[in-house]
């Protein structure tokens, strides 16, 4: 059967609401917004990880960020008070190591705030929805590569409540005809993710700790691989895809590609010309051993160029030296 593809409300010209838009991707993502001149954008987030300072450049171009909490619907409409959205991209999220602290919290924040949003869209506050899933939904690979109809095996409170977010997704798009539809990308690394503390993901770490003078660690084997996505790649592909995904779908963004975590720290150490121990550390409870992406699906609805890994990697490092320095 021929799949219908609502005509969403273009990027261009319309108002769009970011939830976790002072984060990594949000942040990259509220550029590619202003670049495609959205008519205003707007965020909020917590600042639970985000910063200001990522957003320094899109708030000179006029992006407006409340610095609220989404959990709290009353947040939420309040905002859709004073602002006429359209369409709202939902990134908001606290960082997987943060379900391994306050595992409840964790798949809190991953389902409030989507069912917030949901019920805001229900009552017809706004058009289209598209919400932000993760690889981490499928847990372990049973099959590789994995596509979007792979289990949903998740390893982590967190990983739970974002399985449980695309469940709600795809059951009010089911129950009430909603333009809702859900990207689900694998790793990405590149400029502001962030480097500090127990939330920082292994390619900031590995940076940070050889700019401290402090020894690498490999957790387990090292053997343990991902497909490692280059951040603007991912808005490439999420601003490409936004008016050709069927509502109710979701789709794999991701390099169909596989890089051992051995692999990305000798290679880090290798081009920050790191001479000392590299560490072996006990591997981390609920580690996903494998993930390797199919993304046939995403091949199918827009061109998709990929920054080679090396390349993006250089260009996170150069940007890890000015950051972590300053
Ligand atoms: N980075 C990755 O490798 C990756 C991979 C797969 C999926 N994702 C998904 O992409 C989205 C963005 O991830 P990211 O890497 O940019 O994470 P991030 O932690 O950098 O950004 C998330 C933002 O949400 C904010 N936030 C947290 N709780 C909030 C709340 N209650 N209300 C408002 N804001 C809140 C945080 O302060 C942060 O700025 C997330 O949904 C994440 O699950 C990321």
């Amino acid at each position: 059967m021929q799949k219908v593809i609502t005509v969403r409300p273009s990027i261009k010209g319309n108002t769009i609401l970011v939830t976790g838009g002072a984060g990594f991707i949000g942040s990259h993502l509220v550029d590619r917004l202003l670049d495609m001149e959205a008519k205003e954008v707007i965020i909020i987030d917590n600042l639970f990880l985000g910063s200001e300072e990522n957003l320094a450049d899109a708030i000179s171009r006029g992006a407006i960020l409340y610095k609220d909490d989404a959990e709290f619907a009353t947040s939420l409409e309040y905002i859709f008070e004073r602002h006429d959205i359209d369409i709202v991209f939902n990134c908001a999220t606290k960082a997987l190591n943060y379900s391994f602290m306050n595992p409840s919290n964790s798949f809190e924040t991953n389902t409030k705030v989507v069912l917030n949003l949901l019920e805001l869209q229900r009552k017809k506050a706004f058009s289209t929805l598209c919400h932000f899933s993760t690889s981490e939904v499928y847990g372990t690979a049973v099959y590789e590569p994995m596509d979007e109809d792979h289990p949903r095996n998740p390893t982590t409170l967190y990983a739970a409540g974002k399985a449980a977010a695309d469940l709600a997704v795809e059951t009010y798009v089911r129950m009430y005809d909603l333009d809702a539809f859900i990207i689900r990308p694998f790793n990405n690394y590149g400029p502001r993710q962030n480097f500090k503390g127990e939330m920082a993901g292994v390619i900031p770490i590995t940076a940070f700790r050889v700019l401290n003078d402090l020894p690498l660690e490999i957790h387990g084997t090292g053997s343990q691989s991902r497909d490692f996505i280059y951040v603007h790649d991912t808005v490439d592909a999420i601003v490409n895809v936004y008016d050709k995904l069927p509502k109710g779908e979701s789709v794999n963004i991701s390099t169909h590609n596989q890089v051992s975590i051995k692999e990305v720290i000798e290679t880090i150490a290798h081009e920050m010309e790191y001479k000392g121990e590299i560490l072996r550390k006990p591997a981390r409870n609920s580690d996903v051993f494998c993930h390797n992406a199919s993304n046939d699906k995403l091949n199918s609805l827009i061109e998709f160029n990929l920054t080679p890994f090396s390349e993006g990697l250089k260009k996170s490092i150069h940007w890890y030296i000015a950051a972590i320095k300053n």
